[in-house]
């Protein structure tokens, strides 16, 4: 069976030449050092997997990510989905294939807007459901994330943190995302709710057979949701492993270090 997705020797590259550089005195002698974010890292992942993303933060976790999601162009390499390269350029179902949720669900949901008309919007803009089932699916997508049906009526800063994490999980879910990557997307919710929020993501892995990517600190999650995990640092990956071997038989210094570190909270960039 073909993987789902294939990263091939994808790098991506920041800064080193910024337009706004050139008009500092020193023109172009003025750029900054460009940022390998993401070096040369292969990996692939198949079909209803769910991988694990770890590393100390700034290793390139993210930008991997962004770049999947086609929001941070490879310098170098190559995307496939399904065996199909992908660019920056896509078309929309591709783009709804993949669905990303942040760590900082307030950000990203409107604040104008109640629950039920963000999704309905999604719903309507992409065509997800016949105009007369939008109402319906509008509850069936809360119900999903077990949020009650009243939240369609309420705006996001009527919201508690973890029901803003719900929100954000099933605007995802609203476009039936092939994957689905959460990028710390628990780390900013005390501790109890970090747990429903997983046990929330754990059920969804069962019944919509989605392809998970996490990316996080916390190796509880890891051993909790996911099957294989890959340790990235400095833009590489430096050990990929199924769960179990990664917490029983760690093959770099680094994932000890991990391993044995508190995990702690990611402050966003
Ligand atoms: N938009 C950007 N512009 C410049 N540098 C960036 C940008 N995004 C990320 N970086 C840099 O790329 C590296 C990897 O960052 P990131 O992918 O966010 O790491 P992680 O998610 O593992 O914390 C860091 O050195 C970071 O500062
Ligand atoms: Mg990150």
């Amino acid at each position: 069976m073909s993987a789902l997705i294939e990263i091939e020797h994808a790098t991506v590259r920041f800064g080193g030449s910024s337009a706004w550089r050139r008009l500092l005195p020193g023109g172009a002698g003025g750029s900054a050092e460009p940022v390998i974010a993401v070096d040369d890292v292969s990996l692939s992942v198949s079909r209803g997997a769910a991988l694990g993303i770890v590393g100390e933060s700034g290793s390139g976790k993210s930008t991997l990510m962004r770049a999947l999601m086609g929001l941070a162009p490879l310098a170098a390499g190559e995307i496939r989905y399904d065996g199909r390269a992908l660019g920056v350029r896509r078309d929309v179902a591709t783009r709804r294939a993949i669905q990303m949720v942040f760590q900082d669900p307030g950000t990203t949901l409107n604040p104008a807007r109640d629950v039920g008309g963000i999704l309905a919007e999604l719903l309507g803009v992409h065509g997800m459901v016949a105009r007369e089932r939008v109402e319906a699916r509008v509850r069936e997508l809360l119900d999903l994330v077990h949020l009650p049906a009243d939240v369609a009526d309420r705006r996001p800063g009527q919201l508690s943190g973890g029901q803003k994490q719900r929100v954000a999980i099933a605007r995802a879910l609203a476009l039936e995302p092939q994957v689905l990557i959460a990028d710390e997307a628990t780390s900013a919710l005390d501790v109890i709710v970090q747990a429903s929020v997983l046990d929330l993501l754990a059920e969804l892995r069962q019944s919509t057979e989605v392809t998970l990517l996490c990316i996080t600190h916390d190796l509880d999650l890891v051993r909790y949701l996911c099957d294989a995990t890959v340790v990235m640092r400095a833009g590489r990956i430096v050990e990929e492993a199924p769960v179990k071997q990664l917490f029983e038989d760690p093959q770099t210094e680094y994932t000890r270090e991990l391993l044995a570190a508190v995990p702690r909270l990611e402050v966003a960039p």
